[in-house]
């Protein structure tokens, strides 16, 4: 290609600094919106654009039509029809800091200086943009955004998400209407649908052992999602509707592109009106008068950004005034009455140093990657990322020594998504897993064939297996017991005096005594290395009592310990067995169990069809049960809990049952209780005979809606459904569901 003369004055490092970059962001963005599978994080492509963005401004004759820098991200898939969109999708400017958002908002009022206007904050959902043409009120197209002029055809997809509506709850519906969203999926519902894909791989290779011998074929594995991005986008293009329809997708309305027959005159009031329209608009909004209010919003979702049902990469910034915004106009790219806000990345670069293997409560050994230093990732300093098993490691190709990519997504332990492959130096090595527990020298092994898992056997004497099951024990997921933490669960199991620790298993964790935990002594860790910590005095490791103060009596918390694990012998059934620590029973494993049989008793006693065929336990946790109550220990443990006096049956279980007034009605449970937990209310319901689900429907009865319900209770006031406050939810409980249909918003004849 023949250079432009103005082109060859650029310095020679420069030019083909710029044509690298090129071609590196040509290919990530092909992959990360053709293929749905980033091959970068977010954070070093921004970093690798704003790279070429300063060779350009340096060199303004690099910028070309063809520049990365000049095109809005997103291709074209091969299978779907084009669509032409009516308006142009624009994409949105980057501020990564104070100064950038500053000079945007400066240029604003510059350009708008006399003129009265408002900032609309919006969260920048990490999903999927898309076009939704309505005329006369009818959907009669949905598109991708594509190369922001055209995009992909999904009409038939999008007709199976239940936020989009096929027409207008209106009856003035506009003559024409572009609406723009954002389609993604929950974070919740991600973590379900890919435990979904996990756990239908492990039925498959339990069949491929059955296959492979009888020398047939073996089943193919489902590739698990890495994000919930990527999942939504990938479920939107598929070529099968159903198969759309069989993931849990949502939207959002973000903007209106090309409109006929309907005016208006700023963003937020818009929304009013789609939302009166029945379409899904954010409950987070907010419309403030200043930069510092702009600021405010950002760092309180800069807090709370996990506290939202889908994750988020941003704050979209917008001029509220649609007449302002059309002075303000756009570059070919970007509008410049809109920027978008970025959050510090949720990934980071990391040395691997080392992998080691943990050994949890059911024995399972989970290869995780402690980094030579701690990172630091949305706010937090990591040190250890969990690798789940020999084969993720396999498969995420990491070797010791690699420079690694993490990501850490909430309160989710963060992960390694793979090595920098163009960092290694040859002095890397390959992991190889351990073939003994570390912690009691058993040979670790795969509970059955074809379980990639291996496990250390040994779960009666493992300290490490005994330690965890105290610490889950004492976990909100069992039984909630305050003090009762992971340090708590060494301190009595793994003391460094006395000798014998006080609790060999869990079976006298309800016997436990102040004169037994007074003498307890401890090796204080760092909680970054966990290396014993060195006292900068003596220079010896630092051993302290755990349990008593310095006069040598009981602390409060050793008071409050004791207290707790009292009234822990109360709790409802389906915590107890939960708190037994049996394979594949979870809370919710726990739950139907402890609906069905209502006795901990009655649950030892049935037979392994009769526990399959429970709603909500099925065949796997059916023989995982009785092989638990098969070993004398562990009938031993329960006994000792009988003794203790831990109820171990549901209240009226032996005569007649409890009554469940909520019998047959189906409950969504969203926002903040002001009484309740989440799982507390959830318990409330189930315990008197509802049935609580997670997404609203047709078929839901109430939805209880605390502080900041989201988009739950959207759908709620779009499908007219009863909807409970903190005060509704009292009633429902204590009066059942006609008093409560009295006192729910709206009532359903409105
Ligand atoms: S406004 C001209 N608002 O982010 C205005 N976009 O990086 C363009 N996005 O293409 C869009 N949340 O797909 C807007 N609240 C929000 C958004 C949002 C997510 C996406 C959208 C856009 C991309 C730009």
């Amino acid at each position: 290609m023949e250079e432009s003369p103005v082109a060859a004055d650029v310095p020679e490092p420069d030019r083909a600094r710029h044509a690298e970059l090129a071609r590196e962001l040509e290919e990530h963005r092909r992959r990360y919106y053709g293929d749905d599978a980033a091959s970068i994080s977010d954070a070093e492509f921004d970093a690798l654009m704003r790279e070429l963005m300063a060779i350009e401004e340096r060199h303004p004759e690099l910028v070309t039509p063809e520049s990365p820098s000049q095109k809005v991200g997103g291709a074209l898939s091969e299978h779907l029809a084009k669509v032409t969109h009516l308006e142009r999708l624009l994409s949105l400017d980057n501020a990564f800091n104070d100064e950038e958002l500053d000079a945007w908002a400066e240029r604003v009022e510059r350009e708008l200086a006399g003129q009265e206007y408002h900032f609309l904050c919006e969260l920048k959902i990490d999903g999927l943009a898309v076009n939704l043409t309505y005329e006369h009120g009818r959907l009669v197209r949905a598109a991708t955004r594509g190369t922001g002029r055209v995009g992909d055809d999904i009409t038939a997809n999008a007709l199976t998400i239940a936020d989009i509506p096929q027409r207008l709850a209106t009856d003035d519906p506009p003559e024409l209407v572009e609406i723009r969203g954002e389609v993604y999926m929950s974070t919740a519902d991600f973590e379900r649908f890919n435990a979904g894909l996990a756990a239908e791989n492990d039925r498959r290779r339990e069949e491929n052992v059955r296959l492979l011998a009888e020398g047939r074929r073996p089943l193919a594995l489902e590739t698990l999602y890495s994000n919930p991005r990527n999942t939504a986008a990938g479920s939107l293009r598929m070529k099968d509707p159903q198969a759309t329809a069989a993931r849990p997708l949502r939207m959002l309305v973000h903007g209106i592109g090309a409109r006929k027959g309907f005016d208006i005159d700023c963003q937020s009031h818009a929304y009013q009106l789609l939302h009166a329209w029945g379409l899904p608009t954010a409950t987070h909004n907010r419309v403030v008068d200043s930069i510092a209010g702009v600021k405010e919003f950002i760092a309180h979702y800069g807090e709370h950004r996990h506290s939202v049902d889908h994750e988020i990469d941003g704050v979209v910034v917008k001029v509220d005034e649609i007449a302002l915004q059309g002075r303000l106009s756009a570059t070919s790219k970007v509008p410049r009455w809109a920027i978008a806000w970025k959050y510090p990345p949720e990934e980071a670069v990391g040395k691997l140093e080392r992998i080691e293997v943990g050994i949890g409560r059911t024995g399972r050994a989970t290869p995780y990657a402690v980094l030579a230093a701690p990172v630091l990732i949305a706010g937090s300093m990591v040190q250890y990322a969990t690798l789940h098993n020999q084969e993720v490691v396999k498969a995420k190709g990491v070797l010791l020594g690699d420079t690694v990519v993490l990501r850490k997504a909430g309160e989710v332990i963060p992960e390694i998504l793979g090595p920098v492959e163009s960092l290694r130096d040859g002095t890397e090595q390959a992991f190889v897993m351990p073939t003994h527990c570390h912690e009691c020298g058993s040979e670790l092994r795969p509970m059955s064939e074809g379980d990639i898992d291996l496990r250390c056997p040994n779960a009666r004497y493992c300290p490490a297996q005994i330690r965890e099951r105290i610490a889950y024990l004492g976990g909100r997921a069992a039984l909630d017991v305050e003090d009762l933490g992971y340090v708590a669960a060494v301190a009595l199991t793994q003391p460094l005096e006395p000798a014998t620790p006080p609790l060999a298993d869990e079976g006298d964790i309800f016997n436990l005594t102040v004169e037994q935990l007074l003498p307890i002594k401890v090796l204080i860790r760092d909680p970054k290395t966990s290396l014993p910590k060195i006292d900068e005095v003596t220079g010896e490791q630092k051993i302290v009592s755990f349990f008593a103060n310095l006069k040598g009596e009981p602390k409060k918390t050793t008071l409050s310990l004791l207290e707790n694990l009292e009234a822990a012998k109360q709790r409802p059934l389906a915590r107890i067995i939960t708190a037994l620590s049996i394979r594949r029973v979870g809370p919710v494993a726990a739950q139907a169990l402890a609906r069905e049989f209502r006795d901990l008793d009655r649950i030892a006693a049935a037979s392994e069809e009769e526990l399959a065929a429970t709603e909500g336990v099925g065949p796997g946790i059916a023989a995982a049960l009785v092989q638990w109550f098969a070993e004398d220990w562990h009938r031993d443990i329960i006994e000792k809990w009988r003794a203790a006096g831990v109820r171990l049956a549901e209240e009226g279980s032996d005569e007649e049952q409890a009554p469940r007034p909520l019998e047959g009605l189906t409950v969504v449970v969203t926002g903040t209780l002001t009484d309740y937990t989440r799982d507390g209310a959830k318990e409330a319901l189930q315990h008197l005979g509802a049935k609580v689900t997670g997404s609203v429907s047709k078929k839901t009865d109430f939805v209880v809606a605390g502080d900041n319900p989201g988009s739950k209770y959207d759908k709620a006031m779009q499908l007219k459904l009863a909807v409970l406050d903190d005060d509704g939810f009292a009633v429902l409980l204590a009066q059942g569901p006609e008093a409560a249909r009295a006192v729910a918003a709206p009532t359903p004849e409105d």
